[in-house]
């Protein structure tokens, strides 16, 4: 009885105490201006949405092709998850790789004139495992300041020496 006391107390020791350091991290993170916060799009990923009651023209999107919001992707999509259903259920390495997975990734391989091609969900995912396979503990890896944190945790995976020069400066650089 007393060591589950024991570890009871030791649990609310631990819950307590990770309190106090999320706590202390977020007033840091208000004090430099650094706290940041999901804009709540009301209508869909478009050049002009909604945020809030507000209708606002979106330059901070990635979706440069308008494809998000595209009658004829959404009608493949909604072809798609009537055929296929709307989870992969497993890892490709699995049991996850479905043949629409594999048409897609003939098709890219042959659109661009490459042997094979590799679809990964996110773009962060996709160089995370790019440079993480290309780069070992010996390389270093010499990113501009404002290279996409994907990039950077690719090498931090990898395990690679890296050396961050000023945004877009070839003279820091050398
Ligand atoms: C160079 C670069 N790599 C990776 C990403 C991350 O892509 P995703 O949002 O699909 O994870 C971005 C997103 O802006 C990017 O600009």
């Amino acid at each position: 009885m007393l060591w589950l006391l024991e570890l009871n107390l030791f649990a609310l020791i631990t819950v307590l105490l990770m309190q106090h350091r999320i706590q202390q991290r977020l007033q840091q993170q208000h004090a430099h201006q650094r706290y940041r916060q999901r804009p709540l799009l009301t209508g869909p990923q478009s050049t002009q949405t909604t945020l809030g009651q507000q209708a606002v023209v979106n330059f901070s999107a990635n979706d440069y092709l308008g494809l998000a919001n595209h009658p004829k992707v959404i009608h493949a999509l909604q072809q798609g998850a009537e055929k296929w259903g709307v989870g992969a259920g497993a890892a490709h390495l699995v049991s996850g790789h479905l043949s629409p997975h594999e048409d897609l990734e003939q098709a890219l391989a042959s659109l661009t004139n490459r042997p094979r091609a590799l679809l990964f969900s996110t773009g962060y995912m996709a160089n995370l495992a790019v440079i993480s396979s290309l780069m070992e503990k010996t390389d270093t890896a010499l990113h501009d300041r404002l290279n996409h944190a994907s990039l950077l945790d690719g090498g931090r995976l990898a395990g690679c020496r890296f050396l961050r020069y000023q945004h877009v400066d070839m003279d820091h650089l050398q």
